[in-house]
């Protein structure tokens, strides 16, 4: 690894001295997970809705399209945080939320609150990469918002998405991906990695999530890559798109 990358990594743990000490000493993680992320991800899903209202928007705006014959749409949202990507389901839609962190009851209940055109079903605490509580073939839809850049296993989880997928249903997916290898926002982004992924409850900043989602099975594939403005951020590379099965 290139030197300056590991001088970076360096400055950048020794300004996060006290996460790491908390770290090892097994009181980071839980602090993380029950105070500091719910936190945190009700101010950035705030900021990074704002950046990517359009293009939600456009996302998601053939969803009605995957509904079943008898004209219900089933949606499964995996990783659903606060539940910011509600408002953008169609009235009507049977939501099933999926979280590894059940932390996140407070701003969840409101964002339902306010969004009371969808039927929500179910809350499983359950990791992407084992659905094993969702019956095969059972969902129109699956949504996954920022969630396989903290997954521990990617293809695991678009397996999963596969399974729990009816024959014809679709996977909505808009995440932060690496940047070009060439780039000086890759190079930012190799720095920041180690510190960044403790700090942020296990977020990766280099993954290359467009090839997983090539090589997983699905029979159409639309991924645009996109720049989200989230300026001094590392975060800014995104693909986002929709596969069907
Ligand atoms: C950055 S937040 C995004 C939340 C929401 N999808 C959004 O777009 O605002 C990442 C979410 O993924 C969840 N998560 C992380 N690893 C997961 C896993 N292996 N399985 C399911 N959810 C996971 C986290 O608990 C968190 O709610």
């Amino acid at each position: 690894m290139e030197t300056s990358v590991l001088l970076l990594r360096v400055c950048l743990a020794l300004l996060a001295m006290p996460i790491y000490l908390l770290s090892f000493l097994g009181i980071w993680k839980p602090f993380c997970e029950k105070i500091f992320f719910p936190y945190f991800l009700e101010k950035l899903s705030v900021i990074h809705n704002r950046k990517t209202h359009r293009q939600k928007q456009d996302l998601f705006r053939n969803l009605p399209e995957f509904a079943s014959t008898s004209g219900e749409l089933k949606l499964l949202e995996i990783g659903t945080g606060c539940g910011t990507n509600f408002q953008f389901y169609p009235a009507g839609c049977r939501v099933t939320c999926t979280d590894i962190n059940p932390h996140f009851q407070q701003t969840l209940t409101r964002n339902m609150k306010q969004n009371q055109h969808l039927r929500y079903e179910r809350f499983l605490v359950a990791a992407a990469e084992d659905l094993s509580q969702v019956p095969s073939g059972s969902v129109d839809a699956v949504v996954c918002t920022l969630v396989l850049c903290s997954v521990l296993d990617v293809d695991r989880a678009l397996r999963e998405v596969l399974r729990v997928l009816r024959p014809g249903g679709v996977f909505y997916f808009l995440d932060h991906v690496a940047a070009d290898r060439s780039s000086w926002k890759y190079f930012w982004q190799q720095s920041c990695f180690p510190t960044w992924k403790l700090v942020f409850n296990g977020c990766c900043l280099t993954r290359e999530i467009w090839k997983n989602l090539e090589q997983a099975n699905f029979s159409e594939l639309k991924l645009q890559h996109i720049s989200v403005p989230l300026t001094w951020t590392p975060i800014k590379p995104h693909i986002i798109g929709y596969a069907v099965k």
